[in-house]
């Protein structure tokens, strides 16, 4: 299973949802996201678990990988926002629209850039185990629910203290950044890229 295609078919499936999301109404439209939910929590896990840390190392990849978690992050804090709502309001279907447009923005940055330099950085052995790698967490996810940690350097506790918060999230990016040994000057080029990407996101939310 090559990696790009698991995560591309993935994205065909949240987009078909959104769409469904758009014409469903009342407890329909909050039934179609819960799916939508729960698919970009499983889509955003094996990401940053399996695929995200094979693509931070590579300085073709690098700076997008850093982006796309802080997109991430974004996502995860409007899902939960949305979630608590027990019925549709104007308000929730603004955010809901808030939330389309961010997906589909991380959606088409990750295709057309991420991927493709991912596709030049990483070996077709590679790209097919890390694939390999998230449909069997996927299945464990789905399958399973709570077991063993997947092999990753991010662990399950760390993301879940990162989809609550945000600077706790960058402050395990900074972490991980020194761990590699990276110098101060990239982690400050990672920094002035982060923030130049939570600027990014906060327009694309408004
Ligand atoms: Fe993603």
């Amino acid at each position: 299973m090559d990696a790009f295609n698991l995560l591309k078919a993935d994205h065909r499936k949240v987009e078909k949802l959104f769409s469904e999301l758009e014409s469903a109404r009342g407890q329909a439209k909050m039934r179609v996201f819960e799916q939508i939910k729960t698919e970009l929590e499983l889509h955003t896990h094996i990401e940053e678990t399996i695929f995200y840390p094979a693509l931070e190392e590579p300085k073709q990849t690098h700076d997008l990988t850093l982006e796309a978690y802080e997109e991430h992050d974004v996502v995860k804090k409007l899902l939960s926002e949305l979630s608590r709502a027990n019925k549709v309001s104007e308000e929730w279907e603004a955010k809901a629209k808030v939330l389309q447009e961010n997906v589909e923005h991380h959606v088409e940055e990750e295709e057309n850039e991420l991927f493709k330099k991912a596709d030049a950085a990483l070996s077709e052995e590679q790209i097919e185990t890390l694939g390999e790698q998230m449909a069997s967490e996927k299945e464990r996810m789905q399958t399973g629910k709570a077991g063993r940690a997947p092999s990753s350097k991010k662990s399950s506790g760390a993301k879940k203290s990162a989809s609550k918060s945000k600077s706790a999230s960058t402050a395990q990016k900074r972490v991980r950044a020194s761990k590699k040994g990276a110098s101060k000057s990239s982690s400050k080029s990672s920094a002035s890229k982060r923030s130049r990407s939570s600027k990014k996101s906060t327009k694309k939310s408004r």
